[in-house]
C-alpha cells in the first residue's frame, strides 16, 4: 500500500508517523514535506499553489491508494475534486464542502438555516454597508475576512476604532480575494474548545476533545499563533459537552448532505461554551495543527483503516479506540514568530529528547541545508509531544525533553496545560 501525505507541518509529521506505525505497513510519501517527514517517509517536492499538481505527482510516483491532504488550502482549492475525477481516494473533504472553512459566510448561513447553535452575523461586500452596520450595532463585535486569510482574518473588537480599522483593512486588500467579503458577528463569551470528528459524510465519529494554545506568549498573551501547544484529554470538557459538540458536527454533516454535500475526512468545530450551551466559532476541514500533535497519538485503531472507512463510507462498521493516556504538546517556536523570524538555525538535542520515556518530537518547520545539518525553515519549528497516564506526568516528561532541545532565538511557552492541571 502507498500513500500519499500533502503538507509540510506537525501535523502531518504526525500523521505520517501514525501511517506508518499500521498494521498495513504502507510506504509513505510527504509532499513536499519536512526534516521529520524525511526520516520516516520519502520527500517529495510539491507547489501546492495548484491542485493539479498534487494529480501529477501521484501519476509520475505511480500512482497511490491513498492520498492525505493537511492544510485547508489545496482542499478549498479542490484537490479532492481532482483526485476523485483521477480516480485516487482522498482523505479530506471536495471544495463544495471544504467552503466550511473557506468561506465564514457560507458555514453561518448553513448554520442559521439549520439553527445550529452560533453568534448572530451578517455579510457585507463594501466598507459603507458594513460601517453603517457596526455604527448601530457597537462593539463589542467580531470582524472576520470571509475567506482563508492564514489566521489572520478575525479581529475581536472591543472597541469601535478597533472594528472599524478591522473592516478596513480587509476591505483594503490586507487580505487579497479573503477580504473582499466581510462577516460582522456578535461576540461570544467563554472558554473556547475544540472538538474534531471523522467523518464519511454520513456517520460522524468524535475524537477526543483537544485544547490549543492560540496566544505566543505565556497566560495568553501577544498576537495569535497558529497554536503554541495543545494537550488532550480537556479535563473542562465533560461529557454531556462532549455530546452537545458531537451533536452539533453531526447536525452540520447531515445539513451538507440536504444540499448533496457529501463531507469525507475530518470535520474541526471551533467551540465557545457559553452559558447556553456549545456555538460554533468556526468550522476546519482538516485536523488541527497542533492538535493533532495530541490527539492522534491517542488514537488506538489504526488511522490507515480509519482513513479507508472514511474514504469508502464504511465510518459506522469501524468502533474507533482510544488509550486513557493523556497527551502534551509543546511547540517550539522561532524567536519573533508569528511575525519576522529568522530561518537556517542549526538545532540540537532531538535525539536526547526522544529518549525521555513517551516523547516523541515531531518536526514543523525544519529542514537539512547543504552540510546535511537540521536547522529551522519555519515559524513553529518542532512540536515537544509527551504521551503518560496522566496529564500531569505528561507535561512533566514534554517539559523534560523540551529543555535539552536548543537552536538560537529558541521561544516557548512554559504554561502548557497548566490551567488544565489547576482544575480550570
Ligand atoms: P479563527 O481565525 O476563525 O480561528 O478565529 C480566531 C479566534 O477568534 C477564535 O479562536 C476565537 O478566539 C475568536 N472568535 C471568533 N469568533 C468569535 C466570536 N463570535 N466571539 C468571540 N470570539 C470569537
Ligand atoms: N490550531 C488551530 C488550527 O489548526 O486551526
Amino acid at each position: 500500500m502507498r500513500i500519499l501525505v500533502i503538507g509540510s507541518g506537525g501535523r502531518e509529521h504526525a500523521i505520517a508517523a501514525a501511517l506508518r506505525a499500521s498494521r498495513h505497513a504502507p510506504e509513505v510519501y510527504c509532499a513536499p514535506g519536512n526534516g521529520g517527514t524525511a526520516e520516516i517517509a520519502t520527500n517529495l517536492p510539491v507547489d501546492l499553489d495548484d491542485p493539479a499538481n498534487v494529480v501529477d505527482l501521484v501519476r509520475r510516483i505511480g500512482g497511490v491508494d491513498l492520498v492525505v491532504v493537511g492544510p485547508e488550502a489545496p482542499l478549498v482549492m479542490g484537490v479532492a475534486n481532482l483526485l476523485a475525477a483521477a480516480g485516487i481516494p482522498c482523505f479530506g473533504p471536495k471544495a463544495a464542502a471544504a467552503e466550511l472553512e473557506g468561506s465564514k459566510w457560507f458555514a453561518k448561513q448553513l448554520m442559521l438555516e439549520h439553527g445550529i447553535p452560533t453568534a448572530p452575523a451578517e455579510m457585507f461586500e463594501n466598507r459603507e454597508a458594513a460601517g453603517a452596520y457596526l455604527a448601530n450595532h457597537g462593539a463589542p463585535i467580531v470582524v472576520k475576512a470571509d475567506g482563508l486569510a492564514a489566521g489572520k482574518g478575525v479581529t475581536v473588537a472591543r472597541d469601535l476604532e478597533t472594528a472599524m480599522h478591522a473592516i478596513e483593512e480587509c476591505f483594503s486588500g490586507a487580505f487579497g480575494e479573503a477580504g473582499e467579503v466581510v462577516v460582522l458577528e456578535d461576540l461570544l463569551e467563554g472558554p473556547e474548545c475544540s472538538l474534531l470528528a471523522f467523518t464519511d459524510g454520513t456517520t460522524v465519529v468524535p475524537m477526543v476533545p483537544a485544547q490549543d494554545h492560540k496566544r505566543v506568549n505565556d497566560n495568553d498573551e501577544g498576537p495569535n499563533t497558529g497554536g503554541m501547544g495543545a494537550y488532550s484529554p480537556v479535563p473542562a470538557v465533560d461529557d454531556s459537552t462532549h455530546a452537545e459538540m458531537t451533536a452539533i458536527l453531526e447536525r452540520t454533516v447531515a445539513a451538507l448532505r440536504e444540499r448533496g454535500i457529501v463531507y469525507q475526512g475530518v470535520l474541526y468545530g471551533g467551540f465557545m461554551l457559553t452559558a447556553e450551551g456549545p456555538k460554533v466559532l468556526e468550522f476546519n476541514v482538516r485536523f488541527g495543527d497542533p492538535e493533532a500533535q495530541v490527539v492522534i497519538p491517542r488514537l488506538k485503531t489504526d488511522l490507515v483503516d480509519v482513513m479507508l472507512a472514511v474514504t469508502a463510507g464504511t465510518l459506522a462498521d469501524l468502533p474507533l479506540e482510544w488509550r486513557d493516556e493523556a497527551a502534551i504538546t509543546v511547540v517550539l517556536a522561532s524567536g519573533g514568530y508569528p511575525e519576522h523570524y529568522e530561518k537556517g538555525k542549526p538545532i540540537s538535542g532531538i535525539e536526547a529528547a526522544a529518549a525521555v520515556p513517551g516523547v516523541t518530537v515531531y518536526h514543523a518547520g525544519t529542514a537539512r541545508n547543504e552540510d546535511g545539518a537540521l536547522v529551522t525553515a519555519g515559524g513553529r519549528v518542532l512540536d515537544v509531544t509527551a504521551v503518560a497516564p496522566t496529564l500531569a506526568e505528561a507535561r512533566d516528561r514534554a517539559y523534560e525533553a523540551v529543555a535539552r532541545i536548543s537552536f538560537p532565538g529558541m521561544h516557548y511557552r512554559t504554561d502548557i496545560g497548566v490551567r488544565a492541571l489547576s482544575g480550570a
